[in-house]
């Protein structure tokens, strides 16, 4: 499973990226004004730190106008991949942008039926927003695994890209299922090493490696 980290506060990538850790990173509006950020400049900054696609979520939602913000931000660097709302526009912008060799993210998807359709437009990603439709009272996760199941029928090659993450367990069962990527908040996948027992285990090993008075080197 590829890691991307759900932000566009770019200490948090610098740091994440340092340790390894990430496939890529995923932009929306309301995290660009979280950090509080020219679009372009951030943006341009995160894409220079990561390797991996960089999600940048055009605004518009008319097509002429999605293609012409897809075509600004296709400029900021080569590994940007236009972020798509799933409307009809949206996938017909899908459709013209893939065609055009780009790399598309489809967002804002809740159901299979829409992940159908975001596949059949040739999206690089589908996002599915397991933590919002959690908050509606259905189960997100049942989500991701009927797109799965379907993805796998007809051997679609869009990526699932588990999204709208919240917890740990949410990383793990979308592992289990088999989704593609996971793009978690900074804060959720830091959470992933965690364990007490870790914590215990290191303590014990260190009180006794002292106790021995010895050192490596
Ligand atoms: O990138 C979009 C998605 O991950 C949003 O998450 O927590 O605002 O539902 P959230």
């Amino acid at each position: 499973m590829k890691f991307f980290v759900d932000t566009a506060d770019v200490a948090e990538i610098r740091e994440l990226n340092e340790y390894g850790l990430l496939d890529g990173v995923t932009t929306n509006p309301s995290l660009i004004l979280k950090a509080g950020r020219d679009i372009k400049e951030v943006t341009k900054e995160i894409c220079d730190i990561v390797d991996g696609p960089v999600s940048a979520e055009v605004t518009a939602v008319d097509y002429a106008e999605m293609m012409r913000e897809a075509d600004v931000l296709s400029k900021i660097a080569d590994n940007i991949c236009i972020k798509l709302p799933l409307t009809l526009d949206g996938l017909k912008a899908c459709k013209a942008l893939t065609g055009d060799g780009r790399q598309t993210n489809v967002t804002l998807c809740f159901s299979a039926n829409q992940a159908l359709l975001a596949a059949k437009a040739g999206a690089t990603y589908i996002s599915p927003f397991i933590g919002r439709i959690d908050d509606m009272g259905t189960d997100g996760m049942e989500v991701i695994s009927e797109i799965r199941t379907i993805y796998d029928n007809y051997d679609f090659q869009t990526n699932i890209l588990a999204a709208s993450i919240r917890t740990v367990n949410h990383v793990k069962l979308a592992a289990m299922i088999g989704a593609d990527v996971a793009t978690v908040p900074p804060a959720t996948l830091k959470a992933l090493v965690k364990h007490p027992l870790t914590d215990k285990g290191l303590e014990s090993f260190l009180a006794d490696w002292a106790k021995t008075g010895q050192k490596i080197g």
